[in-house]
């Protein structure tokens, strides 16, 4: 089998080819993804009518391209799947669209996944992990502890009442005045920094359950930031610092939590995994990785361009939910929310990260 993926939710355009190599194996065979970050950085941010714009103008493009390099063309392919939420609506209508096209025009099946559940997954891709295991997803626009007990099957453990873990480093980036997107910015910073030297707070620390807030976070650095008068190249190493070790120590407390939530409901569950755009800091992943041997869990990171938003990871959702005849109907409307979870509960003020 031989799968076409697109995503369009955010700010990056990707087209990627996956194949099924038979006994569970599957192969990335392309994986092309245009950032549309010069487009955004004049505006400090995502502007999501230019995104839709910047989707409609690549995709074709990038589509081409992607089974150029996979050595296929349209009539080698068994599906197409396309991102069909949760995310900026004007994006994901040009990529359900262009795969609802692709699908009518070769007759081919059409699938919809859910951005959430194609970051849940690549954890299959990359390392064939069984069902259960307990996933940390942390991006710009989600943070969550999941029961992912198979295709299909997530059981919220916790999620944030306000901002994304990535969101925080966003705002924090802008706030010291280090560029978007912030993750990265702050991470390269602190390498310079002394965490010591910036007092930050660790919200939700030390409570029980789940749950991260991180608006708290973001206020505190602010004060700092203004008590700091014109920060110096040292304070904003120092304070790049002290906030990716408060991300990472509410993380880590949060985590350790759901560990034992997981394990209560899943005794034979083995596996963390993390995944999502902020999956990519070095820092983050020594620290989960030591977390879980301390509980007994093996660690599962996907490489950092597999943790970030790409298509390999919609084409290979898609092969999952192929696999078990889960194919949509080319009706299928665009969704700005889609929970995972259907049966938990949004989170206070955080609908729209649901
Ligand atoms: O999964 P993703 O590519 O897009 C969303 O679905 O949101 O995640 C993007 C987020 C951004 O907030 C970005 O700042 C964060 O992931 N990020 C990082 C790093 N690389 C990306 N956060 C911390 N450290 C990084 N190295
Ligand atoms: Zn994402």
């Amino acid at each position: 089998m031989l799968i076409l993926g697109i995503e369009t939710s955010c700010d990056e355009t990707a087209a990627a080819v996956v194949s099924d190599e038979g006994r569970g194996v599957a192969r990335i065979r392309s994986n092309l993804v245009f950032s549309q970050l010069a487009e955004h950085r004049p505006y400090g941010g995502i502007v999501p009518e230019v995104a839709a714009r910047a989707h409609l103008d690549r995709l074709d493009g990038l589509i081409a391209r992607a089974l150029a390099e996979a050595g296929v063309s349209f009539g080698d392919l068994s599906a197409v799947a396309a991102t069909g939420g949760p995310g900026l609506i004007g994006g994901v209508i040009v990529g359900v669209m262009e795969a609802k096209a692709i699908a009518l025009a070769r007759r081919l099946p059409f699938l919809a996944i859910n951005h959430l559940e194609a970051h849940a997954l690549t954890p299959r891709l990359t390392d064939d992990v069984a069902f259960p295991y307990l996933l940390l997803l942390v991006s710009g626009g989600h943070c969550q502890l999941l029961s992912v007990e198979g295709v299909g099957r997530y059981r919220r453990l916790g999620t944030t009442l306000d901002d994304a873990a990535g969101e925080a480093f966003d705002k924090g980036a802008k706030l010291l005045g280090l560029g978007y997107p912030g993750g990265p910015a702050i991470e390269a910073a602190s390498r310079a920094g002394d965490a010591s030297r910036v007092a930050l707070p660790r919200p939700m620390k030390g409570r029980e359950g789940c749950d991260f807030s991180f608006a708290g976070l973001k206020t505190a650095l602010r004060e700092r930031v203004e008590a700091a008068g014109a920060p110096s190249d040292a304070f904003r190493a120092d304070a790049a610092a002290a906030l990716q070790a408060a991300i990472g120590d509410c993380l880590i407390d949060r985590t350790e939590n759901a560990m034992a939530m997981f394990r209560r409901r899943h005794p034979e569950g083995k596996a963390l995994v993390v995944a999502g755009g902020v999956a990519a800091n070095r820092a983050l992943r020594e620290r989960l990785a030591a977390l879980a041997s301390r509980n007994e869990f093996f660690f599962v990171a996907p490489p950092p361009a597999l943790c970030t938003d790409n298509a390999a990871m919609v084409a290979w959702a898609g092969l999952e939910r192929l696999t078990l005849g889960l194919i949509d109907a080319l009706d299928f409307a665009p969704r700005p929310r889609w929970p995972l979870d259907p049966a938990a509960a949004p989170a206070i003020g955080a609908g729209v990260k649901a």
